[in-house]
């Protein structure tokens, strides 16, 4: 295997994968089916200030080349977080990376959750989810400019730890957005959370995802994830998180070409669980096969 390691935030990668927020529990969901230990990190499920319930079902359905979901970020809260869920990851994830991803509906909630993790031990910094499009005003600091930068600028006096801004493609130009994450003190963003979309069951005239709307991810746009990547990359001097659609080391590729550092993968993980640490295997083999000694040789080398 060719060293796919790179310094991104300060910190060791191992490789560039990730698993993307919501797909991967807390981590230990998916031990003792892969090692998530190798991979270059995960990404929790989004950590609220209280535990949430989260949406009614159905919360999940297929949909053309990928699928849709309204969670309604169901998670544990902050202190179950730190109870329940930390303790694991302290334990088991010593190579991988972890980031928590941190929502909310008002500066407070952003800034209680990051400064009552501040303290703990066993991750490296937040990905911050102002792109929930199953919750009311889930994208409300994603997608107005000033409420974006009044959010960045107080998280950034609340941590030292890395910042980063999962960003919402619902918006009319998504470097606008980066720009102002940039201005604001973060330290690199997420492209991109899932598209609001909708599925009608024609027998009954219901929609199927019991919140009626919910975000669409999955192959379907890998192509809009991949632009909105290169927008962000050549808008901001930020490390990008490339999110959306990848099924393969040649989806990850072109999340590299495009701008990205690292790459969360999410929705192909339901279909097959392997998929990550082949992804994995597969950039070093294209490494091998076209002589790249180093995986930063490919960040941002799309040729115009
Ligand atoms: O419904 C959800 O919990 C989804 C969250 C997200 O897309 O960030």
């Amino acid at each position: 295997m060719v060293d796919l390691s790179l310094q991104v935030f300060g910190a060791t990668f191992q490789n560039p994968i990730l698993l993307a927020s919501g797909t991967c529990g807390y981590g230990q969901e998916y031990s003792g089916v892969i090692d998530v230990d190798a991979l270059g990190g995960i990404v929790t499920k989004a950590v609220t200030p209280k535990r949430r319930r989260g949406n009614l079902p159905t919360r999940i359905t297929e949909t053309p080349a990928g699928m849709i979901n309204s969670i309604g970020l169901a998670n544990v809260g902050l202190e179950g977080f730190k109870r329940e869920k930390l303790p694991w990851i302290q334990e088991n994830l010593r190579s991988a990376q972890v980031l928590v991803n941190v929502a909310g509906w008002t500066v407070e909630d952003f800034v209680g959750v990051v400064e009552g993790l501040n303290e703990e031990v066993g991750f490296l910094g937040y990905e911050i989810n102002v792109s929930c499009p199953n919750v009311k005003g889930g994208t409300l600091f994603g997608t107005d400019e000033k409420a974006l930068a009044v959010l960045v600028k107080a998280l950034r006096e609340s941590t030292s730890r890395p910042l980063i801004i999962k960003l919402t493609p619902n918006v009319p130009d998504i470097g606008v957005f980066a720009e102002i994450c940039e201005a604001n003190g973060a330290d690199g963003l997420s492209t991109i959370n899932t598209f609001p979309g909708m599925v009608i069951d024609v027998d009954t005239r219901r929609a199927v995802i019991g919140n009626e709307t919910g975000g669409v991810s999955g192959p379907a746009i890998l192509p809009m994830g991949v632009y909105a990547t290169r927008v962000a990359a050549t808008r901001v001097d930020l490390p990008v998180i490339g999110i959306g659609g990848v099924r393969n080391a040649k989806d990850a590729l072109q999340y590299l070409l495009a701008g990205a550092s690292l790459i969360q993968i999410g929705t192909a993980m339901f279909v097959d669980p392997f998929t990550a640490p082949e992804v994995v295997a597969g950039i070093s083999e294209f490494c091998e096969k076209h002589g790249v000694g180093e995986i930063s040789e490919l960040i941002g080398a799309l040729e115009a």
